[in-house]
């Protein structure tokens, strides 16, 4: 009886693990795909990340005073605390309109190819200057920006020692890059999966092992790789099957608004998959709450095939993998208004 319970255990653990022969196979094959997120900071092209400009940076993502109401700072949508997001369906901005499209996260966005569902902004500097003036998130403009930073000396000594030597330091551009820098430290290595490709056998379980498996061998992996899981390229949301107006509402053409080829009609960027257990609700739509029933929404619509309950649950176990180390982040403290600064307006 006994023998019988030792063979049946060994055959479980055998199907169980049928899915890679080994950690070491099942890292070179990942290797091939993914990269472990690096301790430090990248470089940035054209930026740089001195800790002057990335203490700056940090001011002014805390600071509300950079929208026209007075209310929504960079971290009102991306707060730091909870993986980068709102947790909203979709943001809620100035006057309480709601936006049309559910904020991603800036952990890691710095290793994305290009920022926005549909990767309208080619950098992170260019990208803090679209909220900034988006009407529905913090309906400010460059000239009132300006009016408010200046108002406010530390501020502006601020902007002259993290731009050494330029002639008019507090500038829009200098906005754009000092959130750049910030934003750049904001990564978060040391996942498990992270640590399995280092060459930790043991950080991630059979079951994420599995799931890891099955993420490369049954395609995800070919949109959603690189050092983000994906983030890297664009590919139309229901390339085998259109998910439902309520997933992929008709209105939100993706691509298609910023190339105007009829090709990019409902393309969006593969997501980038880092701590996407923690950045609920999914999709561009964020009408999609479970993890596990975005991977299920995925595998209809990307790939059209048939997964078994338990391969969904491996894979929706090897993305919890994907959790790094949050980076913790003190809230700085911030310049005091003056008689100067521009009153906030609702
Ligand atoms: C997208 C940063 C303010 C809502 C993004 C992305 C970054 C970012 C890096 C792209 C991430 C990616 O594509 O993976 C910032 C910074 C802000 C700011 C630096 C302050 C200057 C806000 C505010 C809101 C908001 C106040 C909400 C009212 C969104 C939404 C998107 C987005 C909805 C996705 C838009 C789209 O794809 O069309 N933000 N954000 N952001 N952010 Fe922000
Ligand atoms: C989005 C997982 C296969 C392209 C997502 C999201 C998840 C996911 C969880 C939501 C990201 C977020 O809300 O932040 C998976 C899994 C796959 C798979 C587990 C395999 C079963 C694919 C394939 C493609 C693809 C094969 C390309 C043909 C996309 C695109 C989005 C996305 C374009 C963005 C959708 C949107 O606009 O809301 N994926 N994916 N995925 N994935 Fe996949």
């Amino acid at each position: 009886m006994k023998k019988l319970l030792v063979t049946a255990l060994a055959a479980s653990t055998a199907l169980a693990n049928a899915a890679f022969a080994d950690d070491a196979e099942l890292r070179a094959e990942a290797k091939g795909y993914f990269e472990a997120i690096p301790l430090q900071a990248p470089m940035l092209e054209g930026n740089v990340l001195s800790r002057d400009r990335i203490e700056l940076g940090k001011k002014l993502f805390f600071d509300p005073r950079m929208s026209r109401s007075g209310l929504f700072s960079c971290q009102s949508c991306h707060n730091v605390g909870i993986g980068g997001v709102d947790g909203l369906e979709t943001s809620i901005g100035h006057g309480w309109q709601k936006g049309p499209r559910n904020a991603p996260t800036m952990l890691n966005a710095v290793f994305n190819v290009a920022q926005f569902w549909d990767g309208r902004a080619p950098d992170l500097a260019e990208q803090a200057k679209g909220p900034l003036q988006a009407s529905v998130e913090m309906n400010n403009t460059p000239e009132n920006l300006l009016a408010t930073l200046n108002s406010m000396q530390p501020y502006v000594d601020e902007f002259k020692t993290s731009f050494p030597g330029e002639e008019d330091p507090v500038s829009f551009d200098n906005f754009a890059k000092a959130i750049e820098a910030f934003e750049a430290t904001l990564i978060t290595p040391n996942s498990a999966f992270d640590k399995f490709l280092m060459g930790q056998d043991a950080a991630m379980t059979d079951q994420e092992k599995r799931g890891l498996a099955l993420f490369m061998d049954e395609g995800c992996a070919a949109c959603h790789q690189g050092i983000n899981v994906g983030g890297q390229d664009y590919y139309p949301f229901g390339l085998v099957e259109k998910p439902g107006a309520d997933v992929l509402p008709e209105g939100d053409h993706g691509r298609f608004a910023v190339t105007e080829t009829a090709d990019d009609e409902y393309v969006f960027r593969a997501g980038p998959l880092r701590n996407i257990a923690l950045t609920a609700p999914y999709f561009h739509s964020g009408t999609v709450w479970e993890l596990r029933d975005a991977v299920a929404i995925m595998v209809d619509s990307q790939l059209g095939s048939d997964l078994s309950d338990e391969q969904i649950d491996d894979i929706t176990a090897f993305l919890g993998a994907l959790t790094g180390e949050q980076p913790e982040i003190v809230h700085p403290i911030l310049p005091a208004r003056t008689k100067a600064t521009p009153k906030p307006y609702t």
